[in-house]
């Protein structure tokens, strides 16, 4: 793949490799596979961005777990808004279960208190968070983000599921935006 991709308005440069991104996933993975090694988890995988995430991280996982899905929006182009449009629900029993969130980026955090809040209302026993990236400096939230593949300055990235108005989520490598 090309060191550079244009989406619509937007020029995006090489940023971190697949093999490092490959390398963060199986390690978060090892992390999970020790820690609900006992438990029968839901992973419930945030559409559309965790998709790509969460298929290269069950690939490394061992445990009994099952999946489920739900569909949030929050981000505009390349800004959050800070509204959660919840656009597929919940359709699974979560009471008494432990719940494990894909996510394929945390950035303020808005979506992983809107899910926390709604799980907890159903009844879900423990609630944890893995996500591919995080961007620790737009976080505004204080639930802990449990496994965190990569940690990324607070600069707007696209690629292994991570999207710019749709684009660039088949791209293996993940790519940074050029400031224009
Ligand atoms: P949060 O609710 O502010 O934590 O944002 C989480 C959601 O915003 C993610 O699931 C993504 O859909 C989107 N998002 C945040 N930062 C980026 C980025 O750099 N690239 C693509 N999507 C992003």
């Amino acid at each position: 793949m090309s060191e550079k991709v244009t989406f619509l308005d937007k020029t995006f440069v090489k940023y971190i490799p697949s093999s490092e991104i490959d390398a963060a996933i199986a390690k978060v993975a090892a992390e999970i596979n020790e820690d609900y090694k006992n438990d029968d988890p839901i992973l419930l995988i945030t559409l559309n961005g965790a998709i790509v995430f969460a298929v290269d991280l069950m690939k490394y996982l061992d445990i009994s777990c099952r999946i489920s899905c739900v569909k949030v929006s929050s981000y505009c182009g390349t800004e959050s808004t800070g509204k959660i449009n919840s656009l597929i629900g919940l359709n699974e029993d979560v009471r008494g279960k432990r719940i494990l969130i894909l996510e394929d980026i945390v950035d303020t955090g808005a979506t992983y208190g809107h899910l926390y809040q709604m799980l907890m209302e159903a009844g879900a026993k423990d609630i944890r968070m893995a996500t591919m990236t995080m961007k620790p400096d737009a976080y505004k939230g204080t639930l802990p983000v449990h496994y965190v593949g990569l940690r990324i300055p607070n600069k707007f990235v696209v690629g292994r599921g991570l999207d710019y108005d749709g684009y660039g989520r088949n791209l293996n490598d993940i790519y940074q935006v050029v400031d224009s």
